[in-house]
Parts: C-alpha cells; sequence; structure tokens
C-alpha cells in the first residue's frame, strides 16, 4: 500500500468514525421524530390491544352515514353501527325519504371529519393506572399542561387575555354557569341577587338558576326590561352576556354594566370575527362549541378576581372534587392539535364549514319573503387578518307573515324541526335552526328548507 493509499483510507475511517457520532447523538436526543416529546419507543405490549380494538371499530364504515363506538352496543359480537339522524338499517344505508329535518339541537358534530383527518395526533391510550389519585402530583385538581396549552390557545386565536387571570376547569361550561352565579350572588343583602340576561337568551340560565333555587339568587329575566329602572342602581345584579349570542350570533355587551357573567363559548373564529381579545372579569369558555366535543364535558372559566375565583373553586370541589383526569388527558391532546401552526389548520379547517354552510343558507333564503334570518355585519377578524361576515352556530328564522305567529308549527308543518322562539324567552315568530350537527343533518335541513322555500313560491325545485 502506498503512503497516499493510506492517507486516504485514514481519512475514510475518520469520517465514518463522525458520521456514526453524530447519527447515535441524533438517534439518541429523538431526531427525526415528529413528537419531540417522546424519544424513548419501547416495543409496543399491553397497548397493542387497545390499539387494535380502537382501529377495528373506527375501521366499520356504516355506510358513511353513522358511526361504531368501542362502547356501542353489541350485536353478534360486533358493535352496532349508530346512523345519523333518517339513517337507517344495520349499515345505516337506508334514507327514510319522508323524514323530518332535525335542527333543534346544538350538538356540534360538524367538527368529526377535521378529527378524523388527525386520527393519529388525538388517539389517547389510557392504562389501567393512570392517574388514579384524586390530585395531581402538586395537590391540585386541574393539569398544569392543560392549562398551559388552553392560555396559549387563547393567544393564538386572540380573542381572550389570560395573563394574570386565574382559571378554573369544570364540567361542561354548564356546571360553571351556575358556579359563577354563585360566586358573584351576595351571601349578606337583604335580598336574592336578581340574575338576569337580555333576550332572546340561552335558556339554561334561567333553568339552571330556578333549579338551583338558592336564598342568594333570583332569576329576574330578561335585562333590557330592568334596563330604564331606577331600582338597577341599588339592586345587586349578576348579568349572563352571551357574545356570540345563542341564538342570534350577536356579539353583545352588558346592558346594566353590573356584575357579569360572560358566556363566550361562541367566540372563536369558526363563529365570529375576532375584532380583539375579551377582558371581562369573568368569562366562561367551552370545548363543546370550541373543537365539537360536547361528549367531553369540558369548560373553563377565567377569571380576574381571587375572592370571586375561589369561590368558583369551592363549587367545583364541592360539586365533583375536581374534573376527570381521564377527560383532561383527553383535552389536552385535543388542544395540542388545535394550537398546531398556531391554529391555522384548525381553525381555517372550522371556519371554511361554517362559511360554506351560510353561504348555501342565505342563498335558500334570498328566495324567500315569507321567512327571513338575522342579518351579519362584517367586521375585521385579528385572527384571519381579514374583513368578514360572521359565521354564527345557528340561524334565527323569522316567519314574516302576521298570520304566521307560530314559527315552529310552521317549519315543522314542512318537515322541519327547529327550537321555538319562546325557549330563548323570545316570540313564538323567530325559531332557531341549528348549522353545527352532521353533514347529512345538514345536506337534509337545506333540502328541507329548499322545499320550503320553493312551495312558497308556487313550484316545487327538486335538488
Ligand atoms: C351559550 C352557551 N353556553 C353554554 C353552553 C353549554 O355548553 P357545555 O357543553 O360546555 O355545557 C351552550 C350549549 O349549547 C351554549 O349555547
Amino acid at each position: 500500500m502506498n503512503k497516499l493509499t493510506k492517507y486516504c483510507y485514514g481519512i475514510c475511517l475518520l469520517i465514518s468514525i463522525a458520521i456514526n457520532i453524530l447519527l447515535s447523538i441524533y438517534l439518541f436526543l429523538g431526531g427525526g421524530e415528529k413528537n419531540d416529546e417522546i424519544s424513548y419507543r419501547p416495543p409496543l405490549t399491553w397497548s397493542k390491544k387497545a390499539a387494535m380494538e380502537a382501529e377495528a371499530v373506527a375501521a366499520i364504515s356504516c355506510s358513511g352515514h353513522g358511526r361504531a363506538f368501542l362502547d356501542s352496543s353489541i350485536s353478534n359480537g360486533h358493535p352496532v353501527c349508530e346512523c345519523n339522524g333518517c339513517y337507517g338499517g344495520t349499515d345505516c344505508s337506508e334514507l327514510s325519504p319522508e323524514c323530518a329535518a332535525d335542527a333543534n339541537s346544538g350538538d356540534p358534530v360538524y367538527l368529526e371529519p377535521f378529527w378524523i383527518q388527525n386520527a393519529a395526533d388525538t388517539a389517547v391510550v389510557i392504562s389501567g393506572w393512570h392517574r388514579m389519585s384524586y390530585d395531581y402530583v402538586d395537590n391540585t385538581m386541574m393539569s398544569i399542561e392543560l392549562e398551559n396549552h388552553i392560555r396559549q390557545l387563547h393567544s393564538v386565536a386572540g380573542n381572550a387575555v389570560t395573563e394574570g387571570r386565574y382559571m378554573v376547569f369544570g364540567v361542561g361550561s354548564s356546571q360553571l354557569l351556575s358556579a359563577a352565579v354563585y360566586a358573584l350572588s351576595s351571601e349578606t343583602a337583604s335580598s336574592p341577587s336578581k340574575v338576569l340576561a337580555s333576550a332572546p337568551f340561552y335558556s339554561i340560565y334561567k333553568d339552571q338558576t330556578v333549579f338551583f333555587n338558592s336564598e342568594n339568587f333570583q332569576f329576574e329575566g330578561d335585562a333590557n326590561s330592568w334596563e330604564s329602572s331606577d331600582f338597577t342602581n341599588n339592586m345587586d345584579v349578576v348579568e349572563f352576556v352571551t357574545s356570540p349570542n345563542n341564538p342570534d350570533g350577536e356579539l353583545k355587551k352588558s346592558v346594566l354594566g353590573g356584575k357579569t357573567i360572560y358566556d363566550h363559548a361562541y367566540y372563536w373564529p369558526e363563529f365570529t370575527p375576532i375584532p380583539g381579545p375579551s377582558d371581562e372579569d369573568l368569562m366562561i369558555f367551552t370545548l363543546s362549541k370550541l373543537t365539537g366535543h360536547a361528549g367531553t364535558r369540558f369548560g373553563w372559566a377565567i377569571i380576574k378576581d381571587k375572592n370571586v375565583y375561589e369561590k368558583v373553586l369551592k363549587y367545583i370541589y364541592l360539586a365533583d372534587m375536581g374534573i376527570s383526569k381521564d377527560t383532561q388527558l383527553r383535552v389536552l391532546k385535543i388542544l395540542k392539535v388545535a394550537n398546531q401552526e398556531d391554529g391555522k389548520p384548525f381553525f381555517e379547517f372550522a371556519y371554511n364549514k361554517m362559511r360554506e354552510r351560510w353561504e348555501r343558507l342565505t342563498s335558500v333564503f334570498s328566495k324567500s319573503t315569507r321567512f327571513s334570518i338575522q342579518q351579519r355585519h362584517p367586521l375585521h377578524c385579528n385572527f384571519f387578518h381579514e374583513t368578514r361576515l360572521p359565521s354564527p352556530a345557528y340561524a334565527w328564522v323569522k316567519c314574516e307573515r302576521e298570520e304566521d305567529d307560530d314559527c315552529g308549527a310552521v317549519l315543522k308543518a314542512r318537515k322541519i324541526i327547529g327550537s321555538s322562539g319562546i325557549t330563548f324567552s323570545a316570540e313564538a315568530r323567530y325559531t332557531r335552526l341549528s348549522l353545527i350537527k352532521s353533514q347529512d343533518d345538514f345536506e337534509l335541513l337545506l333540502q328541507r328548507l329548499t322545499e320550503l322555500v320553493s312551495h312558497e313560491n308556487g313550484c316545487i325545485e327538486k335538488m
């Protein structure tokens, strides 16, 4: 071997050693791993069976008109298909032609396709020994990691100030609504605090306040009817402000200017332009309308005042000693995906869905003089950096003809089921139609509305 060849071999050996060292460091630090939190990968053992069960049930197609779940009823050894409205048969392939479009409930299943697209990042495997304790290791009931992700999402969406604010988790926002009434109402005043909301309002405010029947608070109805009253100066008032509003999608402000509970269930870019971060004393949000996971039952309150925070926390502690740790883990997985790429993939998907539904809906109603829907006003959205129309979760339909004073009945006669205006302390001339249900539900709703408007115009238009 001559000197030059030896020299070349030496260089090659050194390069090879260097490459091996670099590769080892790369692998040791978890390089190339998309999810950089878990760099050590043991072979799958006990989770394999759970993963196989989950994938087997997810592979049941139910003809694209239903879904089977791990906890669905079992028939002939298999989970049964749970069919979308108006579909039936063992595989959900049979559509009942005369079936009514049910647009009554605010069940937010419209985002299911997004979560199916993100199946790998949102699946959760919960071991039999996952967090069996009542508490986290720091003796709290709330996951700090989850709290951080919620704060991050608010900062990404630009819809709420969270810095220096307290946070409390609840079983859905429904539980936090009553916790907030408890926390804000006076325990010492001679008469109960008056709980109000401006009509049309979400009926649970009244139903809960009446149901929990306390000496400290009483539901007093429409805040608008107290606005001009002289009593309000000395009154102890707790006002629900729903913004955007359920049922009509309006961005609302307090009417009476006293103590307020801002219900921001729909204050996310898919439903409304976000003009700026809300900075109210007590704000309540819910996973149900943000990501569509109503079944997970998770909500949170953002609170400025420490005393109010401690009262809300006490309520949650006495009601259920904190929120399920399984739920908190699942919410964490979901919000990590919502936070990806500064929220763009998630909010764009959700907003595009809602925008498309509104475009199709307004096109149908534009042909009608008998029925109208709420006016939508463009606003600048700091999230999408554009001026855009709201795309509310509900259409607030008005029957314009004098004789149609029960709008729900008029629609029902044409196979459309909505929620009567009376439910929202408004006139029966109004009906709320839900736009956040499954694609099947929306398609049928649109078909029935098209038939309704075509009938008004004297011809039956085929879809
Ligand atoms: C305005 C408003 N607040 C709260 C809720 C309740 O949400 P959750 O599922 O978090 O209890 C709803 C549900 O429809 C709602 O419309």
